[in-house]
């Protein structure tokens, strides 16, 4: 199937780590600055096979960048490479407990001034979600927040919370207050949830979290009185497909973005942690797209959803979806 009308879709995103966005060369280049050996061939290192490998990963490889230039560095790259793929506004979630090597404040300014610069140039315009992990206390998960508070980054757009709820059990009650003070601080709210978790982890993120979107919410199918009030609360579910086959499925025949989608869901598609899994945002659309057997017409849904669920002002949120609008009006005329 040709991907490029896709690639010119002007997407969005608002499940991707830029924890996830290393390329092997990188990875070797940053190693040899640090004065570090790799832990094994790249190609190997790259291919984590669940999710607590890929955790353990992501924090070896994010420990390597030691100075502020390296991770903005790795932030302007970013947005070029999701511009390139036509992305045209992107919530990245940046996890600090990953890297250990730059003070907090240090790495959320860099990479802040890294989408930035990006953004001047014409790239994606990408913005920021701090991450907690989901291993961390409440103490540590509140002085986050309260740092977030003193002294925001520039690009600064939400709270999010990822991490393995198969490894830390039930945690909502633990972050409840660090979201709560999100919330009164006017930050968007997102939590991983239904992909380390069952349909008990959405339940949480919801109720403990107060959060309106959800990243992955796959395993909500295991509970239709959960999928119905999803559906009926629009909840916004932040789909990976290639991710969820590598980490959870085994297979895409297993997911189930079908019946989500069947089931009435705000469903978006994201890439979760591109370089890490080799796919774009244009590959998972193409994927989406077999899956569903949705036409352009699909794709286009999915991203007035992902746009409509943004944390982004609500001038910002017109102009992408004029912008959605546009490109619509076009692929019709191209198609009679
Ligand atoms: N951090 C990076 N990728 C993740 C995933 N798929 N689930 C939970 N935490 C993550
Ligand atoms: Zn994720």
């Amino acid at each position: 199937m040709d991907d490029e009308p896709l690639r010119h879709l002007p997407k969005v995103e608002l499940h991707v780590h830029l924890e996830g966005s290393f390329d092997s060369d990188r990875i070797a280049e940053l190693a040899e600055e640090a004065g570090e050996q790799l832990p094994g061939d790249p190609q190997s290192i790259l291919r984590p096979r669940n999710l607590s490998e890929l955790l353990e990963r992501l924090d070896w490889w994010c420990g390597l960048v030691r100075a502020p230039e390296q991770a903005f560095r790795q932030a302007y790259d970013f947005a070029a490479r999701l511009g390139a793929d036509g992305v045209a506004y992107a919530e990245v979630i940046v996890n600090p407990s990953h890297w250990r090597g730059l003070r907090r404040e240090a790495l959320l300014e860099a990479v802040s001034a890294g989408f930035d610069q990006a953004a001047r140039d014409g790239h994606c315009d990408a913005w920021l979600l701090v991450s907690l992990l989901r291993s961390q206390s409440a103490g540590e998960a509140l002085e986050v927040v309260e740092a977030l508070a003193a002294q925001p980054p520039s690009r600064l757009v939400g709270l999010s919370i990822d991490g393995n709820e198969a490894e830390t059990g039930p945690t909502g009650k633990r972050f409840a207050p660090a979201f709560a003070l999100a919330g009164a601080l006017g930050l968007g709210r997102t939590a991983h949830a239904g992909e380390s978790s069952g349909p008990e982890g959405i339940i949480s993120a919801l109720d403990d979290l107060g959060v309106r979107r959800i990243d992955h919410g796959v395993r909500c199918v295991e509970d239709p009185e959960l999928m119905g009030r999803l559906a009926t609360e629009g909840v916004a579910l932040n789909v990976c497909l290639t991710s969820n086959v590598e980490l959870l499925y085994g297979s895409i025949d297993r997911h189930p973005l079908a019946a989500l989608v069947d089931g009435g869901l705000a469903v978006t598609i994201n890439t979760d942690d591109p370089v890490t899994l080799g796919v774009t945002l244009t590959s998972e659309f193409a994927l989406a797209q077999q899956v569903c057997r949705w036409g352009m017409r699909g794709a286009i849904a999915a991203t007035d959803t992902a746009i409509r669920a943004s944390f982004a002002p609500a001038s910002r949120v017109s102009e992408l979806r004029k912008r959605l609008s546009e490109f619509a009006a076009e692929a019709r005329s191209e198609r009679t």
